[in-house]
């Protein structure tokens, strides 16, 4: 990576490109898991102000499921949202890969730092976001927000059956990790233009380019929607934040 590619310490611009063009099956049939209501507001809704409640965010990129573009554009229009903050909605792709490329396809060049949110990570609290956005300010190329694990983790050889235990890995050397995932701008894209190997985050993409990813705190309202308890749980945590927001 060339200096001039480097974020400086100010001045940078940010964006985050929310992926949420995914059919959400393991929350059961309906609507695709990032339109689905969240206390009346659709999860993906959640998520956009999640991202625009940080003041150094000035614009969003939702990827839309590559049918439902316009659907999400109207239900943009229809929720307040900071007005600092712009929104573009592009159609995603296939695979969550495929759906963050296509959010970078459209990213103006002014924006040097670009943050990937999951959109079925709604809850995620703005200090999250601006300790990832901290981090790649000071120098990182890559920085996701992890968390130590409760479960002792196990790796197994997958089978029908009872599924042969190999190894226990020590668990305090493993983390969670969540997003929003931050990147220096032109890792992320050359990332995305190198690494064609299914992923699960695109941190692991820089990984592996051999760049270093570090991982700052995340937070235990930043876990992911996938299922049916998820949803209640969620409920749960924007009914505690209404009481302690006191309306
Ligand atoms: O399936 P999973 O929960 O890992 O999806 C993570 C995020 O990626 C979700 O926000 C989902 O909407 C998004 N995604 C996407 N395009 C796909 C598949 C998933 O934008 N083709």
């Amino acid at each position: 990576m060339s200096d001039d590619s480097r974020p400086s310490p100010t001045g940078v611009r940010t964006a985050v490109v929310i992926p949420a063009a995914g059919r959400g099956v393991r929350l059961g049939p309906g609507a695709p898991k990032a339109l689905r209501a969240l206390n009346g507001t659709p999860i993906l809704i959640h998520a956009v102000r999640a991202m625009a409640a940080s003041r150094a965010v000035s614009l969003v990129i939702v990827v839309a499921p590559p049918d439902g573009a316009a659907e999400v554009k109207s239900l943009l229009d229809a929720h307040a949202l900071p007005e600092r903050t712009d929104i573009l909605v592009v159609p995603g792709g296939d695979t969550r890969q495929e759906s963050v490329k296509r959010g970078l396809d459209a990213l103006p060049p002014e924006y040097g730092i670009v943050l990937v949110h999951d959109a079925a990570r709604p809850l995620v609290p703005v200090d999250t976001v601006d300790t990832v956005i901290d981090a790649v300010r000071q120098g990182a190329p890559a920085v996701v927000p992890a968390l130590p694990l409760a479960d002792t983790v196990k790796e197994v050889e997958p089978a029908a059956g009872p599924e042969p235990v190999l190894s226990t890995p020590d668990r305090s050397r493993l983390r969670a990790v969540q997003t929003p995932q931050g990147f220096d701008r032109a890792t992320l894209i050359r990332a995305h233009e190198t690494v064609t190997d299914d992923v699960t985050d695109d941190a692991s993409m820089v990984e592996q380019l051999g760049l270093q990813v570090v991982a700052v705190p995340g937070h235990e309202e930043a876990f992911k929607v996938t299922r049916p308890l998820d949803l209640v749980l969620a409920e749960a945590v924007l009914a505690r934040r209404r009481l302690t927001d006191g309306f």
